[in-house]
């Protein structure tokens, strides 16, 4: 199974513990923020002592590697707090050393943390993906407008990496002080935060505080948001990110994942048709809860025509019903 719903939760409230895997240098601490118990893919807050040193090696598993505190020295070069590493699997690394120690957020995401020694990366590396960054410093504020519709303005990001077959996501981001949104989301993707700094608040789990973390799985309503004094985090998600916005704070994991599939089938039909309907000419999409719940001046389908609640597959034939052929053509309600 994938990583469970970790929230809230603060690294601060666990102490570190040694870590002992093969390969790593003694003088490493973590604290394990979640873990895919299938895979071994974690996200943990790890401490170097001062003095720690590491030989040259690649790990099996990609990493992603964020400097919260301190100083590492990786090969000859002194990198700082907010600098950024993508490591492809078995893309070797050169010497890690850190001379006064520091605090470091490490991500695996393909497999459990590991480390062979060697100065040469595996044959099978995928080294174009390798990149570095000092976030801080040489990548300017964007506004978080990287998918549509976008949070509300204040909250804004730096992108660190996109994966282009799944459209994964890493990025910091920023909350202004007194940011607010309104709104409730969900989405089609698992998401992930690090409070480096500051605090958020969110209707459902609270305040978010510096250290604070959460691997929230989809379709989990969050917000409505707000953040007193702002904050810095870091952000992913495992696949392409977009924003259902809504304000049932009510509504279940299940009726959102039928909400985010009936607008599948209503932006992109044919895909929909074509993965989920199987060629079958059935015209009911799934039911999408803004569509039917109750409300004052009344729902859309009561405004229409009213669809009948016990029969199956019942629907409207109305104007505004979900139609998903061509309106010359009969419904199949053969199963
Ligand atoms: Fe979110």
């Amino acid at each position: 199974m994938a990583r469970p719903h970790i929230e809230p939760f603060c690294d601060r409230d666990v102490p570190f513990k040694p870590m002992k895997l093969k390969g790593f240098g003694g003088g490493m601490h973590y604290k394990m923020l979640s873990l895919d118990t299938d895979t071994g893919a974690c996200t943990m807050t790890v401490k170097l002592d001062g003095g720690y040193a590491q030989k040259p090696g690649f790990s099996w598993s990609e990493l992603e590697l964020l400097v919260i505190e301190g100083e590492l020295q990786v090969g000859d070069k002194t990198v700082g707090k907010g600098h950024y590493f993508f490591v492809p699997a078995g893309h070797a690394m050169p010497a890690w050393r850190s001379a006064q120690g520091c605090l470091l957020l490490m991500m695996y995401n393909t497999g459990e943390p590991s480390l062979v020694e060697s100065d040469t990366h595996h044959p099978d590396a995928r080294t174009d993906r390798y990149h570095e960054t000092d976030s801080y410093n040489d990548i300017p504020w964007a506004l978080g407008n990287v998918t549509k519709p976008n949070v509300a303005s204040g909250c804004l990001i730096k992108l660190l990496n996109f994966n282009d077959r799944s459209h994964a996501l890493t990025f910091l981001y920023c909350m202004t002080p007194h940011f607010w949104q309104d709104n409730i989301s969900y989405h089609d993707c698992a998401e992930e935060s690090y409070h480096l700094w500051g605090d958020s608040w969110m209707m459902q789990f609270g305040t978010v505080p510096t250290g604070g973390y959460f691997w929230r799985p989809a379709y989990i309503n969050h917000g409505a948001f707000a953040s007193e004094l702002g904050c810095i985090a870091l952000g992913r998600t495992d696949s392409k990110l977009f924003n259902h916005f809504h304000y049932n704070p009510w509504s279940t994991v299940e009726e959102n994942q039928a909400r985010a599939a009936a607008r599948t089938a209503e932006r992109d039909p044919l895909l929909y048709r074509w993965i989920v309907q199987h060629g079958h000419n059935h015209p009911h999409g799934p039911e999408d809860f803004e569509d039917t719940m109750q409300r004052i001046g009344g729902s859309r389908k009561y405004r229409s025509v009213q669809p009948d609640k016990n029969k199956p597959f019942a629907h409207s034939h109305g104007q505004h019903g979900q139609h998903h052929h061509g309106d010359d053509k009969a419904h199949d309600h053969d199963h």
